[in-house]
């Protein structure tokens, strides 16, 4: 078998809210392969974003590890792991994060930027605009967020994960703010790219039928993430 494109061992979570302590993670193990779409479900609040964010390094856990492409990225420094996450890893969070005061173009073309600054602008502006064609806005690339609608931003996050080809995807309620046609497209698109490109795509989804077309079912339950019972 391949290696896997990310391995978490032993995660554990601990946050403290209001003086009040948070056990958000709790000996969480996983391992992603290369074109496998994997999708966590679970109730709100049972740390399914909390484990992305641990995943790709924004947060740090409190005991275990995480490993991607062979590399551990437990411990690395911020700035290494700014570059590598680049590199690496297309997030799609789940309230898109996009930058106000860039153009969807514009917020696209600067993953490019930083991951490779070598790149000459004219091919970070073709793939850019690639790849906002590729979830169907290529009319409006010169839009600043606040011009778009919510599932449009949405669209743009979802560019701006996939341009740089990464290994992995994280991608957190892909389809939350989509109608089901454009959902139904979005979700396409990152199927194809786990089976064309052999990303390995984590899918957070509060939605049953999405999860049911991802190759394999993770629920998580106050903190714990479980395979799920053949349906
Ligand atoms: N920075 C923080 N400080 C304190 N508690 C936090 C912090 N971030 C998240 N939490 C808590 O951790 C728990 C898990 O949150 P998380 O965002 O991972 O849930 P989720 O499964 O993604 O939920 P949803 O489906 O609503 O997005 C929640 O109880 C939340 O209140
Ligand atoms: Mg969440």
């Amino acid at each position: 078998m391949s290696t896997p494109v990310a391995v978490a061992r032993g995660l554990n979570l601990h946050l403290k809210s209001g003086g009040q302590p948070l056990h958000i993670l709790k000996d969480v193990s996983l391992e992603l392969s290369a074109g496998e779409v994997t999708a966590v479900v679970g109730p709100s609040g049972s740390g399914k974003t909390s484990l992305l964010m641990v995943l790709s390094g924004l947060e740090q856990a409190t005991a275990g590890s995480v490993s991607i492409g062979g590399t551990e990225i437990t411990g690395m420094n911020e700035d290494k792991l700014a570059i590598f996450r680049r590199k690496n890893l297309g997030i799609l969070f789940q309230n898109f994060h996009l930058i106000p005061s860039l153009t969807a173009l514009e917020n696209v073309a600067l993953t490019l930027e930083i991951a490779d600054p070598a790149m000459p602008w004219k091919t970070v502006r073709d793939r850019a605009a690639q790849a906002l064609a590729d979830v169907g806005l290529d009319k409006r690339t010169g839009h600043l967020p606040s011009a778009l609608s919510g599932g449009e931003q949405q669209r743009v996050g979802l560019a701006r994960a996939m341009v740089g080809n990464p290994k992995l995807l994280l991608a957190d309620e892909p389809t939350g703010n989509l109608d089901q046609e454009t959902g139904a497209h979005v979700i396409e698109l990152m199927f194809n790219l786990a089976r064309d490109r052999g990303t390995s795509i984590l899918l957070i989804t509060h939605d049953p039928n999405l999860s049911k077309k991802a190759d394999r079912q993770l629920r998580m339950n106050e903190g714990h993430l479980d395979a799920m019972a053949a349906a």
